[in-house]
């Protein structure tokens, strides 16, 4: 099996969801769950597109939460998370991307 393909099986991406997911307005505080397939060395949350990660959680069992507090209008992009694994070792692909709508945000 190529290299790939053994990463996806061993380290399988995680998915993010919103909380809530709905009806968030600028100034409000939304979190954001990362879960896990599996026991992570740390977790982290990116904005869509962008290389740098924004937050970081260390030794993560299940589920990890990030909390974004005060939303500003640029805080309404996709965001996705990743895990390095601790056993076996190997750091996942991203998540499926999860949109952040903020009513009272303009729309790009
Ligand atoms: C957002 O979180 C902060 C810090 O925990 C809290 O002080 C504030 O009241 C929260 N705001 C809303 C809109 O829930």
């Amino acid at each position: 099996m190529a290299p790939m393909a053994v990463a996806l099986i061993l380290v399988p991406p995680p998915s993010l969801s919103l909380h809530p997911s709905q009806g968030v307005t600028l100034g409000d505080n939304v979190t954001l769950r990362c879960h896990l397939p599996r026991m992570a060395d740390w977790v982290r949350l990116y904005q869509y597109g962008k290389t740098t990660y924004i937050k970081q959680k260390d030794k993560v069992q299940d589920m990890a939460e990030f909390s974004l507090n005060g939303i500003k209008k640029e805080d309404a992009v996709s965001y996705q998370c990743r895990y390095k694994g601790m056993e076996p070792a190997g750091t996942s692909e991203k998540s499926d991307p999860v949109e952040l709508v903020v009513t009272g945000a303009p729309t790009a």
